[in-house]
């Protein structure tokens, strides 16, 4: 049996920080509504002229740090991202030039928030089926270009970041199982509409800036979130106290005390930084992971459960030993 080993992570954030007192003076919000809502505090947003494949490249180069290997030892990169920097090449590609990488697959993924944890599923296969031996997945995002400032619904709550992982193939337990999933009929609740296919010329302003029906988005999460816990654990006979770190999506902190609760878990064993980072989408999972090890939290052994949804609707989880 191949598995997938989480070698090294990695994280980078804008140095541009955006406080609620900051948003207050911009949108008819206030720091109580937001924190109560919300939990977040603050978030990063990339400066004019940085863009996702900016963020992206720092969080690779930190988790190759980490994992010890050079660039070229890398075979695959996978990036999710929504925001890509050209509409082509991929992302991917960008940052496979920038590392200076020539010749493995690179490919990005678009499943909006789940898109790390869909990029991990991807990139796991690829090792387990011997394609690949050491594979870079990235998350890498700046949302802030896709948000319409005057919107409290939606500008308050997202924030630019990017995290990375190296995954590579061992004989001992890294990545253990993964669930992705999907249900487009969710479309409208959760949308940027615009897009290349719909023609630029047509484009109305409104259209190309996030379009979310907040509260019913919440609902869903919520219940998903609980089903696809239970079935990562029934998949792998696991019960939920061996579970050591849960690693949520970091949209929403009520969100995430609702899965912290499901999964009966103290929050003393769920990686938290929505406070700080805001919603990141693609990123925050692997941001969270970053922040988890690199503070000393995570330990080599430890069982982790990483989960995440968002646009599409998509969700999924990733169940590893780290
Ligand atoms: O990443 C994956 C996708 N996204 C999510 O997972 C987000 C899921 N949804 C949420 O996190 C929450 O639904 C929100 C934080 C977006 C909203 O919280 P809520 O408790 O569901 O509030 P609500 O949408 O029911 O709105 C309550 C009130 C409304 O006013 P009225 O109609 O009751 O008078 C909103 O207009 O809060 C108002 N409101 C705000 N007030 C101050 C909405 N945004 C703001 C704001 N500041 N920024």
């Amino acid at each position: 049996m191949i598995y997938s080993r989480i070698t090294g992570t990695g994280g980078y954030l804008p140095e541009k920080v955006v406080t609620n007192h900051d948003l207050e003076k911009i949108v008819d919000t206030t720091d109580q509504w937001i924190v109560e809502r919300t939990g977040i505090r603050k978030r990063h947003i990339a400066e004019e002229g940085e863009f996702t494949c900016d963020l992206a490249e720092k969080a690779a180069r930190n988790a190759l740090d980490m994992a010890g290997l050079k660039p070229d030892e890398i075979d695959l990169i996978v990036v999710a991202t929504t925001t890509a920097d050209q509409v082509f090449p991929s992302t991917a590609c960008l940052l496979q030039a920038r590392l200076g990488i020539r010749g493995p697959a690179a490919f990005d993924v678009q499943a909006v928030c789940t898109g790390f944890v869909y990029a991990l599923g991807v990139a796991d296969k690829f090792i387990q089926t011997g394609s690949a031996k050491k594979a870079l997945v990235v998350g890498a995002e700046t949302i802030s270009r896709i948000l319409d400032w005057n919107d409290r619904n939606t500008c308050v709550l997202f924030g630019d970041g990017a995290g990375a992982v190296v995954i590579e193939a061992s004989n001992e337990p890294g990545i253990i199982s993964t669930h992705l999933h999907a249900d487009g009929a969710y479309e409208s609740l959760l949308r940027v509409p615009s897009g290349i296919s719909r023609g630029y010329d047509k484009l109305r302003e409104s259209e190309a800036y996030m379009q979310m029906r907040g509260n019913e988005v919440f609902k869903v999460a919520v219940t998903t979130l609980g089903r696809i816990v239970d079935e990562t654990l029934a998949a792998n006979g696991m019960q939920k106290s061996d579970i050591d770190w849960l690693i949520p999506h970091q949209a929403n902190i009520r969100i995430i005390n609702a899965t912290a609760r499901k999964l009966q878990t103290p929050m003393e064993r769920v990686v938290v930084t929505v406070e700080d980072h805001g919603n990141t989408s693609a990123a925050s999972v692997p941001l969270a992971l970053d922040v988890a090890v690199r503070d000393g939290r995570i330990k080599r052994g430890e069982t982790i459960l990483m989960e995440a949804f968002g646009g599409g609707f998509t969700w999924g989880s990733v169940l590893a030993k780290f």
